[in-house]
């Protein structure tokens, strides 16, 4: 299937390219503009409409069921221990064992323990038809996604699933056409957007302090080596060996994606991507697998991967993936405007125009310079001022409970808060489609000699009905 998709992208992607080279002239010998590559933007079916800023009814209590009970899964169903309003009512995986692990985690939380679905590739679907379930919580490998997904939104079920939720652009427009046919809830677990720094810097530029924001970076670099050997049947490494692109992006699209207010007031309009050569995952292969040079080598995905993206409102986005060189770890996140200049790694660090901070408190605002990060007594008294709402009501707790440091419980916790009190949930399913977007379109692009590809608009032309990005909360 997957290669059947690829092959269709590609052809697609070639009639294009030929289109546009040859119309390259005009009539009037007039040059026209270059078109980029364009995939299929299926219509809208009959009947459905859009689920931007969605709300479903209030749900009391949220009754959970989990798919996937890997090294990532269980830490979710730990964390939703200490989230309150929940019920854990399923634990599912192909094995019993990972099952009976997680119901250790429900009983020393002194809770009752789950049904328990494992020992078939299809026993999730009997977690998804219970009628006793209100969200199914996925986190399996990569392609089992978003099969879940839309099964699960067909029996009723609001989604949450683990990132990338998507892989192909095939998947994606199935999982969007399912949310808006169902009007249920689709959420991608990108819990990055949620972390200290990100959130802080979010507030600053919503409250203007970077000027008008034109550039955002994200990335994910880390290398993977010490954990290659413990994806269970070694998904992660033959998705990384058949596919050549961006294949985990999300965690760079999502603090860029919001942002940029991308699909509330601008949206993302082409792309272009370029990869190195594989070398050290090949290299691990030989070494550590004892693969033969020219099997190892048979790998699609470059080392570095490069993605540009530029916006109809004339702003840039910058994602890099690497998962094997010798590099510190790395969500790079720089958010760059016109009076200000926020960097993550390798040191938190933020550069404005001492007028914006007039009046505000900051300590010697009144000299800084563009050339410097501000001193670290300025930006700790700027992010304490800055502090976001979420940070403030959750940070103690989230950091008592970990995941990433907490931000991953301050994602279940916002999940359940939205659906508990009928909200609009901080990530929609158009968010998922254009960060999953980038694995397919970023092989489109380099494929075809890094050309230029249309990013398509997943919400078929409502991505100006919201304007800005903004988390929601109950009015007091
Ligand atoms: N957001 C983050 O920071 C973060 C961190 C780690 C992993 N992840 C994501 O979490 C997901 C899971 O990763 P992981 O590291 O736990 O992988 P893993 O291989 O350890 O776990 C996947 C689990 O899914 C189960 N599974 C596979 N097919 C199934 C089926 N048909 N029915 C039921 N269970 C099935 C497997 O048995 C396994 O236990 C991936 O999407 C990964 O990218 C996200």
């Amino acid at each position: 299937m997957q290669k059947r998709l690829t092959t269709t992208a590609i052809l697609l992607a070639t009639v294009f390219l030929f289109n546009c080279t040859n119309g390259a002239q005009g009539t009037k010998g007039q040059k026209e503009k270059y078109q980029p590559i364009r995939t299929e933007v299926p219509a809208r079916p009959a009947g459905q409409k859009d689920v931007l800023g969605l709300v479903t009814d209030k749900i009391d209590i949220v009754r959970v069921g989990f798919i996937g009970l890997g090294m990532r899964g269980p830490g979710a169903v730990q964390r939703f221990t200490h989230i309150p309003g929940i019920k854990i009512v399923a634990l599912c995986d192909l094995y019993e064992k990972k099952v009976e692990k997680a119901q250790g985690i429900l009983e020393k939380a002194g809770l009752p323990r789950a049904a328990a679905y494992s020992g078939s590739e299809e026993a999730w679907k009997e977690l998804c038809r219970r009628d006793d379930i209100d969200l199914v919580y996925i986190a399996t490998d990569w392609k089992h996604h978003a099969p879940m997904m839309v099964y699960a939104m067909e029996q009723g079920k609001h989604v949450a699933c683990e990132v990338p939720s998507a892989m192909t652009l095939e998947d994606i427009w199935n999982v969007v056409n399912t949310a808006e046919k169902t009007q249920l809830h689709c959420m991608q677990l990108e819990n990055c957007v949620y972390d200290f720094f990100e959130l802080t810097t979010l507030n600053m530029a919503q409250q203007g302090l970077f000027g008008e924001v034109l550039h955002a970076e994200g990335s994910y670099i880390h290398d993977l080596s010490e954990y290659w050997g413990s994806y269970e049947g070694d998904w992660r490494m033959k998705y990384n060996k058949e596919f050549r692109g961006d294949v985990y992006a999300t965690h760079g699209m999502g603090p860029a994606a919001q942002v940029l207010d991308i699909h509330r007031g601008d949206r993302m309009n082409t792309l272009v991507s370029m990869d190195t050569k594989p070398v050290n995952i090949p290299e691990y292969l030989i070494r550590e697998r004892g693969l033969d040079r020219d099997s190892a080598y048979l790998f699609a995905d470059g080392q570095h991967t490069m993605t540009m993206i530029h916006t109809e409102k004339g702003k840039t986005i910058h994602i890099q993936h690497d998962v094997s060189s010798p590099r510190p770890y790395s969500r790079m996140y720089q958010v760059s405007g016109t009076k200000g200049f926020a960097n993550k790694y390798p040191e938190q660090g933020y550069a404005l125009q001492s007028s914006v901070l007039a009046g505000s408190g900051v300590p010697n605002h009144e000299n800084l310079s563009a050339h410097n990060y501000m001193p670290k007594e300025a930006r700790d008294t700027l992010m304490a001022k800055y502090k976001h709402r979420i940070h403030r009501e959750l940070e103690e707790k989230a950091k008592e409970v970990g995941g990433h440091g907490g931000m991953d419980f301050i994602m279940d916790y916002r999940l359940i808060y939205c659906l508990r009190n009928g909200l609009p949930l901080d990530m929609d399913v158009y968010d998922l489609a254009e960060w999953c977007s980038l694995a397919e379109l970023s092989r489109i692009s380099i494929e075809n000699n890094n050309a230029p590809v249309e990013v398509p608009d997943f919400t078929r032309g409502n991505w100006n009905k919201i304007q800005g990005f903004r988390h929601a909360f109950v009015k007091e």
